[in-house]
């Protein structure tokens, strides 16, 4: 396809490239969207889109032949992983040496496996990390817009006290206090509305029946029914699901080629397009968007590149844990999925930690409360291209998730001092109590004032923007996608007024 078909290409279509989609046809100019993997719309033949936790099939993991979800044991029991044939499922296990890194797949990339907590992060800790962006822009503006965009809203505080589907999380909250720990709620995308209709048995249970890292079949208020839908509807957009870019080159009147391999659902390549296009955003998230512009500079399709294309990567800190409970303390059978609630000691110098209070929704009482606590972590990763497996590999020892380990264990070790608790063995696999070793928030890559200028545009390359994840510097300090959706919100404003974009 030449250019003159495609004005604006744009890769992946998680948070970064909704956004890009959406005001680029917003603004009248013709864009297509490159996903890998499937829309999620049609149910199968048992009547549901995506399959729930506790009875995983082929649609919820990325080609895999038996799903790795984070917890792997119960009691030290494999019940957990089910063997299941290889498809283009919804949720990616991405495997690199002492790091796993989960990611969305699918028409709407992480919003549809996510929790759905909306959260944006502490102003201070915003300029803190990304100092060269104005924080009254993005705070009197940008934040603001994501926000109404993405139908954030809080859990109605009288629902949470009363329901059973939140006890769990109750629980936790007056552990934490027991060990003088301040509890917050955190926003969501999720529909509580909807959540409380599930309760009353009047609507579809999907939070309320063990849905989320697999998909929601109800409820969330996942991209593809916000940006995308909203950019679908203004007659410019157009979305090719399972292609996959490899490839990235420029030629000497400034138009990109994407080389764009089409899979199907085997994940043989059927066909292989070479489409052109006069502006290019790269929306394929932390791993998919460095692995791109690294590949390209490795291999000399854009050797103009700089060397901070592939570092100042980060899993924002994340470590998950569990702590059990004494049997007088029961969290609860039934478990809503999505998270409302979180314990903030971010404003703790010495240790500062945001740890979401997640579900442990097994459908049977467990005694356990889980945590995903964000750290302060300061290392960070730096991508390597391996040319005989043509991928870009990140380096990251075990050595440097020691200190969101450390950070994690000062938090909790006061809870389990106040409570008397101690920490759960079982639910990883073998005898850690703490998981760093797999990350839900990957981010940095291609950073932000670094890899690219103030508003991802990349150094060296006209009209070549990142709009994701790999802008931010390896942590946030909370849950990342509200700031990955308000910086890319921030770019296309920018961009849109300032560069010839073509149409
Ligand atoms: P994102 O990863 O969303 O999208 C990238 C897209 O590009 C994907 O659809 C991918 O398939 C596609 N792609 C990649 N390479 C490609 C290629 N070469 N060609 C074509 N397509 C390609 N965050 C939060 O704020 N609150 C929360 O509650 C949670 N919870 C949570 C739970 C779980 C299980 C996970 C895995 C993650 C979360 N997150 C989260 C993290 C959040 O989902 C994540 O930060 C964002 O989705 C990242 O947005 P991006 O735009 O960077 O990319």
């Amino acid at each position: 396809q030449s250019a003159d078909n495609t004005p604006a290409l744009v890769i992946g279509s998680g948070y970064g490239a909704a956004v890009a989609a959406l005001r680029l046809g917003e603004a009248g100019i013709r864009t297509l969207v490159i996903e890998m993997g499937r829309l999620w719309e049609a149910p199968d033949s048992g009547g549901t889109v995506f399959c729930s936790m506790t009875a995983p099939d082929q649609r919820s993991m990325w080609f895999k032949r038996r799903t790795e979800a984070p917890l792997s044991t119960f009691l030290w029991l494999d019940v957990i992983n089910k063997d299941i044939t290889p498809y283009p499922g919804v949720l990616d296990r991405v495997r690199h040496s002492n790091m796993s890194v989960y990611v969305g797949r699918g028409v709407g990339g992480g919003s549809l496996v996510n929790g759905g907590i909306a959260v944006t992060p502490p102003r201070a800790y915003f300029q803190e990390v990304l100092p060269g962006v104005d924080a009254d822009a993005m705070y009197g503006t940008y934040f603001p817009r994501a926000n109404r965009m993405l139908g954030t809203a809080t859990i109605p505080s009288d629902w949470f006290e009363s329901t059973e589907w939140y006890q769990y999380a109750r629980v936790a909250r007056a552990q934490a206090s027991a060990a003088g720990l301040k509890t917050v709620f955190v926003p969501s995308v999720y529909d509580f509305g909807y959540m409380q209709r599930e309760a009353a048995g009047t609507a579809t249970k999907s939070a309320l029946a063990q849905e989320v890292i697999y998909g929601n079949n109800h409820g969330k208020r996942s991209l593809d029914k916000t940006y995308l839908a909203a950019a679908l509807g203004t007659g410019n957009v157009t979305i090719h699901t399972l292609s996959r870019a490899r490839a990235i080159r420029r030629a000497a009147d400034g138009t990109y080629t994407v080389t764009v391999d089409r899979i199907d659902t085997t994940g043989a390549v059927t066909a292989t397009d070479e489409i052109a296009c006069r502006a290019l955003f790269l929306g394929a998230g932390s791993l998919g968007t460095t692995e791109l512009l690294l590949r390209a500079r490795e291999t000399g399709t854009l050797p103009g590149l700089n060397a901070e294309v592939g570092r100042g990567w980060g899993g924002n800190g994340n470590v998950m844990l569990g702590r059990a409970n004494h049997v007088w303390n029961p969290t609860g059978a039934h478990q809503s999925t999505i998270p409302v609630t979180a314990i903030d000691d971010w404003s703790n110098a010495a240790n500062p930690v945001f740890a979401e209070i997640a579900p442990l929704p097994a459908g049977t009482e467990t005694w356990a409360s889980l945590y995903l606590a964000i750290t302060k972590n300061p290392e960070r990763g730096t991508f390597t291209y391996d040319a005989a497996k043509d991928a870009a590999v990140l380096n990251w020892t075990a050595g440097q998730s020691a200190p969101a380990v450390a950070a994690a264990k000062s938090l909790f070790d006061r809870v389990n001092a106040a409570n008397v608790t101690i920490y759960r063995y079982d639910l990883f696999g073998d005898t850690r109590a703490f998981a760093a070793d797999f990350c839900y928030h990957p981010l940095g890559g291609c950073v932000l004032g670094r890899a690219t200028d103030a508003y991802g545009r990349v150094a060296g390359y006209p009209r070549l923007y990142v709009t994701d994840g790999s802008l931010i510097p390896g942590s946030i300090g909370v849950n990342p996608f509200v700031t990955i959706t308000a910086l890319a919100e921030r770019t296309m404003a920018r961009v849109l007024a300032e560069d010839d974009v073509g149409r």
